[in-house]
């Protein structure tokens, strides 16, 4: 059995609802408190038993190449001024043996699109896909849930929770099985953003494990909703052709590529803080 030992990153999106915030500096690179979101999501990973990191970038987007390199100077600056106890901080010891690869999408054609771009690198694996915009607190996380998941089922898996019926049209929608129940279910279709008739409340979370067979699907994708190219689309092609499950993941899940999800973050994490 292939371990799942990659995880990309796609972090090219333009984020428009957070400008302006969001004109110079990444989305990703914004602070839950004290550390950017993609932190969280690269920790995640890594956490999970990940050891390839790939981003799936822009060029406005270095500052997340800079989070990650060495900072030389502010490092020496900390020993020198007995402040050694934030170097763990900034170059931390998880992501020492980590390889962290870039790859830059030139045009924001979807996430869909994103993914290809990762093609080269995935080669004959399956991998992890990880959205840092849905930051997910819990232990053992969503991501090792998921790859625990998919060492026990074999089959591409993607995190599932259940969303009120006024947002649906915001996710991935999904239906599943009639004989399926339980935590791990096998889905029969997958929407993007379904205006009418959603088959159910079941929600795409930004976690996924997946074949390196989706790569086949997206190649030939056109852009659908929104004028992307879809991964949803991909993997409903796939669906028909092999199994995929859907895991009803456990934690609490805070959107942070919306202003209200964001602000709940930090609100959840700075309870933390004040009980200190
Ligand atoms: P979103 O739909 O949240 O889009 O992308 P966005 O551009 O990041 O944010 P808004 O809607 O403009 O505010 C979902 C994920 O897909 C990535 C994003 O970086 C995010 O992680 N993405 C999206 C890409 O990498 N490339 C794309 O072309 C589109």
């Amino acid at each position: 059995m292939k371990k799942i030992t990659k995880a990309v990153f796609p972090v090219a999106g333009l984020g428009t609802r957070f400008l302006p915030a969001t004109k110079a500096i990444p989305k990703e690179m914004l602070p839950i408190i004290d550390k950017p979101l993609i932190e969280y999501a690269v920790e995640e990973a890594v956490n999970a038993g990940i050891t390839e990191v790939i981003f799936i970038t822009s060029h406005t987007k270095r500052a997340i190449e800079d989070h990650f390199d060495q900072n030389f100077e502010l490092e020496e600056k900390l020993m020198n001024s007995g402040k050694k106890d934030f170097l763990n901080k900034i170059n931390r010891d998880i992501f020492q043996n980590i390889k962290f690869t870039y790859v830059r999408q030139k045009s924001q054609n979807g996430l869909g699109d994103a993914i290809l771009h990762s093609e080269h690198l995935i080669q004959d694996e399956p991998f992890a896909i990880i959205l840092a915009d849905d930051l997910i607190l819990n232990s053992p996380s969503c991501i090792k849930q998921l790859i625990s998941a998919y060492e026990q089922n074999q089959s591409s898996i993607i995190g599932l929770n259940e969303v009120p019926k006024n947002e649906i049209e915001k996710y991935g929608i999904v239906s599943v099985q009639e004989s399926s129940s339980g935590k791990t279910l096998l889905l029969k279709d997958i929407i993007e953003k379904p205006k009418t008739n959603a088959p159910s409340n079941l929600a795409v979370v930004g976690r996924y494990v997946l074949s390196n067979k989706i790569f086949e699907y997206l190649r030939n994708l056109e852009p659908s909703v929104g004028g992307e190219v879809q991964l949803t689309d991909a993997i409903k092609l796939m669906l028909k052709n092999e199994k995929v499950m859907g895991y009803l993941y456990e934690g609490i899940k805070f959107d942070c590529g919306s202003r209200h999800g964001y602000v709940n973050a930090i609100r959840h994490l700075a309870e933390e803080i004040f009980e200190e």
